[in-house]
Order: C-alpha cells, then sequence, then structure tokens
C-alpha cells in the first residue's frame, strides 16, 4: 500500500511554493505550480493542487497519513508525498496502481489511523466518472439519496480519522435544467452532524468546461449565473488526541 509511481528524491532541486493562503478566498489560476506534476490537469475534475498543498501543510505534519477515499487522478496523494506526508488513495475506479480500488463508504484501513482525510466528490450526476453504479456521480443533487450517500462517506471518514483529525471536503452547487441546488449547504448539513465546523473556503473555479463565449452568452441572456466557486469544508472529530 502506498506505492509512490514518481518518488520524489529529496536531492531533487524542487520547485517553490507559494506562501500558504491566508484568507478563506482561494483563486489558483493554475492546476499545479510550474514544474510540479500533482494529479493529471486533464482529467475532468482534477482538484486544483494548491488546495491540496495548503491544507496539508497546514493541518498536518512530515510523516503524518493523508487519506483520500475518492482519490480520480491522485492530486491529494502526490501533493502529500511531495511534502513527505503518507498518503493512501482510494478510487472506484482507480486510474493508477497506487490507488486502490473501494468504495469511500467501506475502506480497508483500521479506524483511528489518519491525521487528514482529504475528499474532493462528485456534486450530482453531470460528470460520469466510471460505470459504477456505487458513484456518487450516478446520484442527482436534487435527491436525497446523493446526501444519505454523502454522509455515510462522512462517517467513514470520521471512523478512519484520528481524534482532532481533519476533515477537507470540496464541493459546488449546482444549476441545471433551470434550477438551482444548494448542494453545498445540504451537504454541510450533513458533515455537520458527524464533525465539528473549523471554517469554510471559497475556492475560485477555473477552466471549467462552461468557462466559454457560448455558456457566458446563455448565462447572459437566459438569466442564470454559471457556477464562479466551490466550497472547501475544513471540518475537525472531537475527541481528545
Ligand atoms: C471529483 S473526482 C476526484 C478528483 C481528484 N481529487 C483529482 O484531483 O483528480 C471524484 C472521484 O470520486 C470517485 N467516486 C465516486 N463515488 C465513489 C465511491 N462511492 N467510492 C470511491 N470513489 C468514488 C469517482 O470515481 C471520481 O474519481
Amino acid at each position: 500500500m502506498g506505492l509512490n509511481p514518481r518518488p520524489i528524491l529529496l536531492s531533487e532541486p524542487r520547485p517553490p511554493l507559494p506562501p500558504l493562503e491566508v484568507t478563506t478566498l482561494w483563486d489558483f489560476p493554475r492546476q499545479s505550480v510550474e514544474g510540479l506534476r500533482l494529479g493529471d490537469s486533464t482529467y475532468r475534475g482534477v482538484t486544483p493542487a494548491l488546495a491540496c498543498v495548503n491544507v496539508i501543510r497546514r493541518f498536518t505534519n512530515p510523516g503524518d497519513l493523508v487519506v483520500d477515499p475518492m482519490c480520480g487522478s491522485g492530486t491529494s496523494l502526490d501533493a502529500a508525498r511531495f511534502l513527505a506526508r503518507r498518503a493512501l488513495g482510494f478510487d472506484l475506479a482507480p486510474r493508477r496502481p497506487d490507488i486502490l480500488p473501494a468504495d469511500a463508504r467501506a475502506l480497508p484501513l483500521p479506524s483511528a489511523c489518519a491525521h487528514l482525510v482529504f475528499v474532493d466528490s462528485p456534486y450530482g450526476d453531470n460528470v460520469r466518472y466510471s460505470d459504477d453504479p456505487r458513484c456518487l456521480g450516478t446520484l442527482a443533487a436534487t435527491d436525497d439519496a446523493f446526501y444519505d450517500a454523502v454522509e455515510a462517506v462522512a462517517r467513514e471518514a470520521h471512523r478512519v480519522l484520528r481524534p482532532q483529525g481533519v476533515l477537507a471536503w470540496i464541493i459546488s452547487d449546482a444549476y441545471r435544467k433551470h434550477r438551482f441546488t444548494p448542494v453545498g449547504f445540504r451537504a454541510y448539513e450533513r458533515l455537520l452532524r458527524h464533525f465539528a465546523p473549523v471554517d469554510v473556503v471559497c475556492l475560485a473555479r477555473r477552466n471549467d468546461r462552461s468557462a466559454n463565449p457560448m455558456w457566458e452568452h446563455r448565462a447572459r441572456t437566459r438569466g442564470f449565473y454559471l457556477r464562479g466557486f466551490k466550497y472547501l469544508f475544513l471540518m475537525r472529530k472531537e475527541g481528545s488526541a
């Protein structure tokens, strides 16, 4: 477990990282840092690497364990390993040998082992990630079943986190078929049943497929807004460490 296909040797020259963010508005123009491959910037739904870097640097120490139960192209794993943390990633549709097949609601991990669980989940059925019927991306964000699944992932994250461990969860609202769904608020309400709030970050959305003149024209003429940000919920498992 934890095999790293691109080991980073300490003797390698390392691209400098920008300083840590100090406000709750994060806007990264590029998916990663110049000269550093963290995740796959061509993967639909890829996480901004500097979001992972900021969370990992702020809430963990070198050697701590970072777990991503919905790993996608592995951005959080790469960021964690770059920062000398241990990292384990899971996904229903693993894209690399170091990402293990598992349902985020039943991780093959002991309880209370992780210092940080990083999740960038589907936020409805707008992106098809795989044919697996267990994928949260098969559930419409208008239905309670989606939030039940979110809560089941949160419950499992709570199990694998150590007391005082941190949950970071990225999610977006949705506007589909002339209907706005406050996915973030609805998901947050479920997460609050298990975790104490730490903070909420607004993560600017860049390079979305809708960031083009056709969608901008539609938004202006048809009277709706394109999604400009995602939520990054920061929460803590209570209990004594
Ligand atoms: C938004 S993507 C994650 C992107 C990733 N952080 C990255 O930077 O590439 C969401 C991922 O959740 C996975 N997923 C959805 N439902 C899942 C489940 N029940 N268990 C595990 N993974 C799941 C999908 O296969 C997809 O890879």
